[in-house]
């Protein structure tokens, strides 16, 4: 194997690159990004791939959430803190069911750049490029918005540092203490159908915190009930702008990737021979890996050795995708690879982008099939002995109307009320408290026949 540096990705083919009119202006940028400070530290990359660990041994689960793209325009510190308190509730449910840590890493502060089917987008007898993410150009369908504009680099920059600061404080600062699991219910609407079950959790952790408080275990003595670890991550697209926050951690000597504590690889980034996988192998941060229906058990074999040769658990997060009626078909191969190889991995399901359809002129995502898709996933893995690692949601915490379903039952002519997504359709708010019951129903499941073995020795 050649060398690795942070720029010996541009040596390689790659797919998905914008076409910039001014590289001089490109240029530019990357250097001064590469001055910037960075976004996140190495030892926190370390901390998450350690609690990655343990969700690769079977003793913790993943929760990884966020907008499929995050936009220049939503960036309020409402927009912000709704999306955490979700998320906080969300993983409140996950933690309860599974009697096991939640491990939190949102697709936010640096989820930018989108791969796209086509290079172009028609409309009429007008055909402009495609958008692909705010960090690249704008998503109004206009010639001089489509055309690639590196300036935006820095205020994607920008906006992950700002988002970053706010998610920081949310997580330390006291909103994701254990004590407010009762105030995070503001976000409801009055009529969810969600509302009266969370509380009904809420009610017992706030009587099992009583009864800590009774023994002298508070949220002021124990920072555990306080405060939250929270990570973010993004899908590693634009390397230019990757390599830029590329650097060297002093304490090892190790380089990583400072955008993020964690990057994944898309499904159509990840030819073995090609540029994301070869910038991804020599940074040290946690690593997500989309599995679509074309990836076959060698292939992923092989990209296992090229990200992960010291099989080191945590470092690799393999994000299944297939489509709610294909995991049948595709997972169970590939956890046997996996199993037989004896590869430590975490398994995550995205449910998401193989139940992409188009109803009522809208891109939208039954929330069904959705279900449907996690299902399988834990059938898979309990069939295989394997540990049904976490799941990958596009989410908000606002009240949109993107995917159609839900205990809300919404229709696809409700889908035009309230559309905002810049790329592919996210749960709702209680769309997602929704699914985080579901599968917490799930993971009691797999818990049940675990627990059993081990009362029996
Ligand atoms: C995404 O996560 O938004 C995405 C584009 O996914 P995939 O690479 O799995 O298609
Ligand atoms: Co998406």
């Amino acid at each position: 194997m050649t060398k690795w540096s942070p720029n010996s990705w541009r040596a390689k083919p790659i797919q998905q690159v914008p076409s910039y009119p001014d590289m001089a202006a490109l240029e530019d940028v990357e250097a001064r990004l590469a001055t910037f400070p960075p976004l996140v530290f190495a030892g926190e990359a370390r901390k998450l791939k350690k609690q990655l660990a343990s969700v690769a041994n079977g003793e913790a689960f993943l929760l990884q959430g966020g907008d499929c793209a995050e936009s220049f325009a939503e960036h309020g510190a409402d927009n912000i803190r709704d999306f955490f308190r979700v998320f906080l509730q969300m993983s409140v449910v996950l933690t309860f069911a599974g009697s096991q840590p939640v491990v939190k890493v949102g697709r936010i502060a640096g989820q930018f750049a989108k791969p796209r089917s086509s290079d172009v987008e028609a409309k009429g007898d007008v055909t402009l490029p495609s958008y692909r993410g705010d960090i690249i150009n704008g998503i109004e369908f206009d010639e001089k918005s489509r055309i690639p504009d590196p300036a935006r680099q820095e205020m994607a920059y920008r906006q992950s540092a700002a988002t970053l600061n706010l998610l920081r404080a949310f997580a330390q600062g006291g909103y994701a203490s254990l004590e407010n699991v009762h105030k995070w219910m503001l976000g409801f609407v009055a009529d969810s159908p969600q509302a009266a079950k969370y509380e009904a959790l809420a009610n017992r952790i706030t009587e099992t915190m009583d009864f800590m408080r009774a023994v002298g275990i508070t949220s002021e003595t124990n920072f555990a009930l306080r405060e939250t670890d929270f990570y973010t991550s993004h899908e590693a697209l634009l390397l230019g702008y990757e390599q830029a926050l590329t650097r060297v951690d002093s304490t090892s000597g190790d380089w990583y990737a400072t955008s993020g504590h964690m990057i994944w690889i898309g499904d159509r980034t990840r030819q073995p021979d090609h540029a994301h996988i070869e910038y991804c192998r020599g940074i040290k941060n946690p690593l997500g890996l989309k599995c679509g229906p074309s990836l076959t058990p060698d292939g992923l074999l092989q990209l296992i050795d090229q990200l992960n040769p010291e099989n080191e658990a945590g470092r690799l997060t393999l994000i299944a995708r297939f489509g709610a009626d294909k995991v049948g078909d595709h997972l169970p191969k590939l956890v046997r690879a996996v199993e037989k190889e004896g590869r430590k991995v975490v398994w995550s399901c995205d449910p998401m982008h193989g139940n992409t359809i188009t109803a009522a002129g809208y891109k939208t995502r039954p929330f069904d099939r959705i279900l449907k898709e996690v299902q399988s996933f834990f059938e898979v893995h309990r069939a295989e002995g394997t540990h049904p690692g976490g799941i990958h949601v596009e989410m908000t915490g606002n009240n949109v109307t993107e995917c159609t379903g839900g205990a809300r039952a919404i229709r696809d002519e409700e889908l035009q009320d309230r559309y905002h997504t810049h790329c592919d359709p996210r749960l709702n708010a209680d769309q997602a408290v929704e699914l985080a019951f579901l599968v917490s129903d799930l993971l009691k499941k797999t818990q049940a026949p675990a627990a059993k073995k081990a009362a029996n020795g």
